[in-house]
């Protein structure tokens, strides 16, 4: 299955579950290509990390790809893979669409404020483009980065379960200090020592709300 993550707005934590997801995938012992099709290269840099810290053993095929290439280079490379994680940036490049073109799902992490709201309506109007070129795209939002209390996340949810075009996902995740430790190591929450049982729980059931809401069994 082809998965990217993007959306129309920075610091949503788009990199973060990409690596998290790439990571998580294959530890279920699927074989991962991971595609940073962000000229901002974060995912390339944290593969890079991870080379170091895991000894070459990174669990996954990283490479980097930019514009129409996106769609052409995993194309080739589809069929020598069970999965394909591509993240993006947080703007409406060609790079994004391109992956659009070619993906089964969408994954749009929102933060709980504002500004990033906002973005709801560009995001639908992309992705409602590129199903009429990909009409097997699937696009599902969650929140990230959701604050621990406070009113909101709930704002922001009933904001997103409105949506006739991106799917909402109620499971959040939280921002917790071992997403971005994980980062810097070049490793996946559930590889941190120790692990920070709320967020793997809180990935944990993202990724089966994700499989279930594509009636798939999880991998
Ligand atoms: N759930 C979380 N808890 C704590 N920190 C988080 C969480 N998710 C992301 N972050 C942090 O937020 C920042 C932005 O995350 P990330 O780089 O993944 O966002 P992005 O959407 O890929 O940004 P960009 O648009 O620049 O590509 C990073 O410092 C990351 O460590
Ligand atoms: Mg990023």
């Amino acid at each position: 299955m082809i998965f990217t993550t993007g959306g129309i707005k920075g610091g949503s934590g788009k990199t973060t579950f990409a690596t998290n997801l790439a990571i998580y995938l294959s530890s279920k012992g699927r074989d991962v290509l991971f595609v940073d099709a962000d000229d901002q290269g974060s995912a390339h840099a944290f593969s890079i990390q991870r080379e170091a810290t895991t000894n070459g053993n990174t669990g996954y095929t990283a490479i980097r790809q930019s514009d129409k290439e996106v769609r052409s280079e995993v194309l080739k490379l589809a069929s020598k893979f069970d999965d394909i994680v591509i993240d993006t940036g947080g703007r409406d490049t060609t790079s994004q669409r391109a992956a659009l073109s070619i993906t089964d799902v969408y994954l749009v992490p929102f933060y709980p404020r504002s500004l990033d709201i906002w973005t709801l309506e560009k995001v639908e109007s992309l992705i409602s483009d590129m199903q009429v070129a990909n009409p097997k795209l699937k696009a599902f939002s969650f929140i990230n980065r959701a604050d621990s209390q406070g009113g909101d996340n709930r704002d922001v949810a009933e904001l997103l379960k409105e949506s006739q075009i991106v799917t909402y996902l109620d499971t959040p995740l939280v921002q917790r200090k071992t997403f971005a430790n994980a980062i810097s190591y070049g490793l996946g929450i559930f590889e941190m020592k120790p692990k920070d049982k709320k967020a793997t729980d809180e990935f944990t059931a993202l990724y089966e709300a994700l499989f279930s809401a594509l009636k798939i069994k999880a991998y």
